[in-house]
Order: C-alpha cells, then sequence, then structure tokens
C-alpha cells in the first residue's frame, strides 16, 4: 500500500470515529478508556520505576513534544496550566526568608522547573529515567541545576528546605507513595501537584499500579490525598495555592508545612 492511500484510510477512519463518537454513550466511551489505560498499566507487571517510565516515554504515552525528545504530558507543556503554577509558587518562594534550597523529584522533562529556577537557591532535580537526565543535563547546563537519577521510593533523598512533587505520586501505587512520604520528613515544605477528580466527594487514594496513567481513569474516578487514608499526612499548615481545571478533572496544588 502506498504511503499516500495509507493516509487517506487513516483520514477516514478517524472521521469515521469523530462521526460515531456522538452515537456511543457516554459509559461504553468511559469504560473503553478506563479498560484500555488500566491494560497500558498491567503490562508492566513487577518492573521498576526505571523501566516502566523509560517505556512511557519510549511509547509517546503522554504525547508528543513539536521537536523530537522527552515530553512529559500537556500538564507541564499547556501554558492554561504552566503560567498559574509558576506563578503561584514562585510567590510562595519569594515570601520565605531567603531562596530555598529545593528538590524536584520526579522532575520530567524539567519544562517548569526551568521556570520556577530563578527563584530557587540551590536546585537538585531528580528523576528514575536516566536518559531523561542525561538529556536534561545537556539543554539545562546554563540553568546550574544538579540533575541526579534516582528513585524517589527506594533512594536516599537529597537534602534541601522545599520539595516539589508535581504530577508524580498520580502515577504511582499506593505502597510507593507511602515509602516516598516516608522520606519528606526532611523537607520543610512540600508543594504537591495532583489531577483529581472535578467531583469533590470522590473516595480517595483507590489502588492503581505503577504506570502512565491515574486514578482518573476508573469507572469511580479517585485521586491521591496524602491527608486521607491510608497515608494520614498531618502537616502544620496548608494552602490550595493554584488550580485548573484539564479534561474531566482539576489540576490542584497545594503547600503542606511539614514542620
Ligand atoms: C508526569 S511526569 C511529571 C514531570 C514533572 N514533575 C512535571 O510536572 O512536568 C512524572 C515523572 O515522574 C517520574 N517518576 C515516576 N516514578 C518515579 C520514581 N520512583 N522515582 C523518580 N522519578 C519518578 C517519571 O519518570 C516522570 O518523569
Amino acid at each position: 500500500m502506498s504511503q499516500n492511500t495509507a493516509a487517506t484510510q487513516a483520514a477516514l477512519a478517524q472521521r469515521l470515529m469523530q462521526t460515531i463518537k456522538p452515537l456511543v454513550p457516554v459509559w461504553l466511551r468511559t469504560y473503553y478508556h478506563v479498560r484500555r489505560e488500566q491494560q497500558h498499566d498491567a503490562r508492566y507487571g513487577t518492573k521498576p520505576p526505571g523501566e516502566v517510565f523509560s517505556d512511557v516515554y519510549h511509547s509517546s504515552l503522554w504525547g508528543e513534544a513539536d521537536e523530537p525528545g522527552f515530553f512529559s504530558g500537556t500538564g507541564s507543556h499547556d501554558p492554561r496550566i504552566v503560567e498559574p503554577y509558576a506563578e503561584a509558587v514562585t510567590a510562595l518562594l519569594r515570601e520565605l526568608p531567603r531562596k530555598p534550597d529545593v528538590v524536584d523529584l520526579g522532575c520530567g522533562d524539567f519544562h517548569i522547573g526551568s521556570r520556577i529556577r530563578p527563584a530557587c537557591g540551590r536546585y537538585v532535580a531528580c528523576d528514575v529515567v536516566a536518559p531523561l537526565i542525561a538529556s536534561n543535563r545537556a539543554r539545562y547546563a546554563h540553568l546550574d541545576v544538579d540533575f541526579r537519577c534516582l528513585d524517589i521510593a527506594g533512594d536516599e533523598l537529597p537534602a534541601g528546605d522545599v520539595v516539589f512533587l508535581r504530577q508524580v505520586l498520580q502515577h504511582l501505587d499506593n505502597g510507593r507513595i507511602a515509602r516516598v512520604l516516608a522520606r519528606l520528613h526532611r523537607y520543610q515544605v512540600l508543594v504537591l501537584t495532583e489531577h483529581l477528580p472535578l467531583a469533590r466527594d470522590f473516595p480517595p487514594n483507590a489502588k492503581k499500579r505503577l504506570g502512565a496513567s491515574t486514578r482518573l481513569a476508573r469507572m469511580v474516578p479517585s485521586g491521591v490525598v496524602l491527608t486521607a487514608p491510608p497515608f494520614n499526612l498531618k502537616p502544620v499548615h496548608s494552602r490550595v495555592l493554584c488550580e485548573v481545571r484539564e479534561g474531566a478533572g482539576v489540576i490542584q496544588t497545594v503547600a503542606y508545612t511539614l514542620h
């Protein structure tokens, strides 16, 4: 088959899908979406996070950048989501008596981190995908960032005043979330970002496998709430910094004063 014929057939199939879509009941579309997302995660079995998230990037499960390279998802690039986050976090950091030393856990492609960098003292950015860290080192050499490849649920974490966890826990299983949480006591402030269901009365912290999907991809959507069981985080203080609606949910950022 020529490339032109294949492209025409793909375009026709896409048009057909668009025509059929409104005729398919919402519950059936949700069911297939949930099933597809969960099947992706299921294929990783008990593989370690380095392998899982290398494959997520390699298979472009979070989408693709305009230029070749790593892409951590629209949540990391859409200006509608990035700008309010960068503004709110920068304002929080500027309230502190001096530029804080920060640790960014699960830094991804560092598009977000690069926006926050000027408001920080020392910046350590960690991710479990080694080629991603190598790419960040080359791309952001001018920003004076200490990029490290480590597993935040297994390795010792770097020292700092403020820790960022942005759209990372939502991809982890509850066992790993608990292990990350147990390592956070060394920081004064946790800035946590999670993609949560729109309805505020959702069941928190539903079980999920490690992988690209989030707890939103369930018939009854869920999301990570560290202050709810089984994690029961007891911060001294908490403040919602920003919320942006995205798809069927809201991307919420909360600053927790840990001690
Ligand atoms: C959706 S991306 C978010 C990236 C970035 N925080 C942002 O908001 O743009 C999640 C990132 O967490 C990383 N990650 C997942 N599990 C990890 C682990 N156990 N240790 C370190 N990084 C991890 C993934 O490799 C991925 O780069």
